[in-house]
C-alpha cells in the first residue's frame, strides 16, 4: 500500500517536473529581455518606443529611457514628450533620464552625472558650449523646432500624467543608467549619438558585464546613399548626396561619409563599439532598403486601431506633409523602428552568432568609428583632446586614431575636397577596416523582402510593425481628447469692443520666466491704459523656439487667444542658420534651457492652448 501510493505520488509529480522544465525551455519562464533605450526622441524614435512597449513585458521589459540631449531635441521638450508617451501606454513606472550638471575637468577628470549636453570631445565642467556637430541639425521647420513639439501632435494628442520634469529632483541619465544596469543583465539600445552610453561605460567600466548586448541604429558602413540621385537623361540636375555612406544632407559637401547619429559623437561612438561587448549595428546599409513607401503609408492610414497607432500614424503624415521637397517616399526610412524589429528577433531567436532574425540579412564585419582626420599627430587647433594639453586628454596615443584633424562645423575648409562637390571629411564613419583598431561587429546589410508576395507592402517588416502597433495588447488607455472629455478647441476671444483703448503695445520677449511675468503684468493691466497688440518672440535667446508653446498657452488660460504671437528668426542677425554663434554662452541644464523650456516644470499645470508651435513654422 505504502508502496503504491508513493509510486503515484512520483506519477504524479513527473508531468508537473517536466512541464516546468518544458515551459522554460519555451521561454515562458524565463526571465523577461531588461531593455535600456537611450534616445533623441525624434520622431521616428517615438516609433520605436511604441513598438518596444507594445511587446509582453514577460518577454521583453523596457525598464528605462535615457534622453540624448544634444541631438534633434532640447532635454525640457524631449521629457515632456516622453513622460506623455509613457503615460498613455501605462507604463509610469519606467525610469526616465534627463540630464545631469557633471563635467570634465580640463586634465580628464570626469565627474559623475554628466548631462551629454556636448559630444566628449568638447564637454567641460558646466553645461555651456558650442555645437561643432549638432550645428548639422537644423534648429527652425524639419528640425528642432517640429521635432521638439513632434510638429505639435504631441499637444494635440498626448494625454498628460502626472510624471513631468522637476528641478533638483529629476533622474539624471547618468543615475538612471547606472540603477538600471547594476540590476540585472541589459539589453542596451542605442537610437540617438552615443554619448550617455559611452559616458557610462567609461565611468563604470565595473558594470560592463552586466551588458549583455548592444543594439545600435546608426552610421553607413558600405551604404550607398539613394536620395539625392539624378535620372539619367536629365543634365541640369545636380546630385547631392546620391552614393554617399552617410545621410548627412546638411554637410555632405565637407563629409559624406558619416550618419547623424554616429556624427553626434563620434568619439562616444568609438568608446562603444570599442568597449569590448557584443554590439549589433543596424546601420543605413539597411534601412536605406526600407523607405517608407506609399503603399506602406497608405496600409498605415488604414489600420489604427489603437491609439499609439493613431500617434504614430499622425507623426508619420505631418512628417510627409511638411517634407521639405517631393521625395519623401524616397527618402524617409524606418530607422530606429526597423532596429527595434530586428533587435526583438535577434534577441528571441537566441542571440545567435549569425544574428538570425525575421527581418534583416546580417554580416559580420570588422568596423571601427572615425574620430579624426590623417594626418595624425598634426596639431591644428581643431582637438581639443590634444590642442593645448601637456599630455592628451584621457591618455589618448599621441599620433594614435584620435589625433588628427577634427571636423570644427560645416564651413570647416579643411574637409574640403578640391574639384569635387563632396568633402573629405570622415568624423563619424562607421568604416570597415582589418586589424588590432577593428571590433567585429554584426551588420544588418538589407531589409528582408515580405515571404506574402502578393502583399503590396514588399517588407516582411511592415507587416510587423503595422501588426504589433494595432494589437489590443499593452494598449494606450485614452488620447488628450478622451483624458479630458471637457475639453473644448475653443479661442477665448474677448469682445473689447466698447470698451476705451489705452496704448497700443507690442511685446518683444524671449521665453525666460522674468519675462514671462512681465507678461503676465501687461495682461493684467488695465485695458484702458495699455491695449497688447501683439507678441514677438525671439527663438534664440533664454529658451528653444519650441516653448513659445507655453506663450501660448498663458495667453489661454488669460482668455487672450486674440493676440498674435509672430516667431522671429531663430538665430542672431548675420549669423549662419545652422550653428550656434551667440547662443552658445547660455546654459543646457539646470538655470538653462532644461529649467526655462519647461517653466522649471510649471508649464505643465497651464490649461492647453489649442494653438501650438505648428502656428508659426
Ligand atoms: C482621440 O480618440 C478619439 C476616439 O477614441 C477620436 O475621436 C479623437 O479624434 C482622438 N483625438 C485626436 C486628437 O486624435
Ligand atoms: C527622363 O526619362 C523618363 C523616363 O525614362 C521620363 O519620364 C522623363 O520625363 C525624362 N526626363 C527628361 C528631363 O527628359
Ligand atoms: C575580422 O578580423 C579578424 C581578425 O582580425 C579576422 O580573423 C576575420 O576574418 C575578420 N572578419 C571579417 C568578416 O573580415
Ligand atoms: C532670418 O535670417 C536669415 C539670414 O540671417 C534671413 O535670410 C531670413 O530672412 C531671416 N528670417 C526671418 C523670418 O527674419
Amino acid at each position: 500500500m505504502g508502496f503504491f501510493a508513493a509510486s503515484g505520488l512520483l506519477l504524479l509529480l513527473l508531468p508537473v517536473a517536466l512541464l516546468a522544465t518544458a515551459g522554460e525551455g519555451a521561454g515562458k519562464r524565463a526571465p523577461p529581455h531588461r531593455i535600456l533605450v537611450d534616445t533623441d526622441v525624434d520622431t521616428d524614435d517615438l516609433f520605436a518606443i511604441l513598438y518596444l512597449l507594445k511587446h509582453d513585458r514577460a518577454e521583453f521589459d523596457v525598464q528605462a529611457i535615457t534622453i540624448n540631449t544634444n541631438s534633434w531635441t532640447d532635454a525640457g521638450h524631449a521629457g515632456n514628450q516622453l513622460y506623455d508617451l509613457l503615460y498613455m501606454m501605462g507604463r509610469d513606472d519606467i525610469a526616465v533620464g534627463v540630464g545631469g550638471e557633471g563635467g570634465i575637468s580640463d586634465d580628464g577628470r570626469m565627474y559623475p552625472d554628466i548631462g551629454g549636453y556636448f559630444p566628449i570631445i568638447d564637454q567641460e565642467m558646466s553645461t555651456v558650449g558650442g555645437c561643432r556637430y549638432r550645428q548639422s541639425i537644423p534648429q527652425g521647420g524639419g528640425g528642432r523646432l517640429d521635432i521638439n513639439a513632434n510638429y505639435g501632435v504631441r499637444r494635440a494628442f498626448l494625454p498628460q500624467g502626472k510624471r513631468s520634469y522637476s528641478p533638483l529632483q529629476q533622474p539624471t541619465t547618468q543615475q538612471v543608467m547606472i540603477d538600471t544596469i547594476s540590476a540585472g543583465p541589459t539589453n542596451v539600445f542605442l537610437i540617438g549619438t552615443h554619448t550617455n552610453f559611452a559616458l557610462f561605460l567609461m565611468n563604470n567600466p565595473h558594470l560592463k558585464e552586466n551588458v549583455k548586448h548592444i543594439y545600435i541604429m546608426g552610421g553607413g558602413v558600405r551604404s550607398r546613399n539613394p536620395t539625392g540621385c539624378c535620372l539619367k537623361n536629365d543634365t541640369l540636375c545636380v546630385p547631392r548626396q546620391c552614393g554617399d555612406h552617410g545621410n548627412m544632407f546638411t554637410t555632405y559637401t565637407k563629409n559624406p561619409y558619416a550618419e547623424f547619429n554616429i556624427f553626434g559623437d563620434p568619439f562616444g561612438a568609438y568608446q562603444v563599439f570599442h568597449s569590448g561587448i557584443p554590439v549589433t549595428l543596424v546601420p543605413l546599409d539597411a534601412t536605406n532598403t526600407i523607405p517608407i513607401t506609399e503603399a506602406f503609408f497608405k496600409a498605415f492610414e488604414e489600420q489604427q486601431s489603437t491609439y499609439e497607432a493613431q500617434y504614430s500614424f499622425q507623426s508619420l503624415k505631418i512628417t510627409r506633409d511638411t517634407w521639405f521637397d517631393d521625395q519623401f517616399y524616397a527618402s524617409y526610412f524606418m530607422w530606429d523602428s526597423f532596429m527595434s524589429g530586428v533587435a526583438l528577433s535577434i534577441i528571441r531567436n537566441g542571440q545567435k552568432p549569425n544574428g538570425e532574425n525575421d527581418f534583416a540579412e546580417m554580416e559580420l564585419m570588422n568596423i571601427t568609428v572615425v574620430t579624426s582626420n590623417e594626418p595624425y599627430g598634426v596639431h591644428d587647433g581643431s582637438n581639443p583632446f590634444f590642442d593645448g594639453h601637456a599630455s592628451p586628454k584621457f591618455n589618448l596615443l599621441e599620433g594614435g586614431v584620435h589625433s588628427g584633424h577634427v571636423q570644427t562645423g560645416l564651413d570647416d575648409s579643411f574637409c574640403v575636397l578640391k574639384g569635387s562637390i563632396k568633402g573629405k571629411c570622415q568624423d563619424g564613419y562607421t568604416k570597415e577596416m582589418e586589424g588590432p583598431d577593428s571590433v567585429a561587429v554584426l551588420v544588418a546589410v538589407k531589409a528582408k523582402p515580405n515571404r506574402n508576395v502578393k502583399s503590396p507592402l514588399d517588407r516582411e517588416f511592415f507587416e510587423n510593425f503595422l501588426e504589433v502597433l494595432n494589437r489590443p495588447e499593452h494598449t494606450g488607455q485614452f488620447n488628450f481628447t478622451n483624458q479630458f472629455p471637457r475639453y473644448k478647441e475653443i479661442m477665448y476671444k474677448p469682445d473689447f469692443k466698447h470698451q476705451i483703448k489705452g496704448k497700443p503695445v507690442i511685446f518683444d520677449m524671449d521665453m525666460s520666466p522674468g519675462d514671462f511675468v512681465a507678461l503676465m503684468c501687461l495682461l493684467k493691466a488695465p485695458l484702458a491704459a495699455i491695449d497688447l497688440r501683439g507678441i514677438l518672440v525671439s527663438g534664440n535667446g533664454w529658451a528653444n523656439p519650441a516653448t513659445v508653446d507655453i506663450i501660448y498657452d498663458v495667453l489661454h488660460m488669460m482668455g487672450r487667444d486674440d493676440i498674435p504671437v509672430g516667431l522671429g528668426n531663430i538665430t542672431a542677425l548675420r549669423s549662419p542658420d545652422l550653428g550656434c554663434e551667440y547662443v552658445k554662452a547660455i546654459p543646457h541644464g539646470s538655470g538653462g534651457f532644461l529649467d526655462t523650456d519647461t517653466l522649471f516644470g510649471l508649464a505643465r499645470v497651464l490649461p492647453r492652448s489649442p494653438r501650438s508651435e505648428i502656428w508659426c513654422s
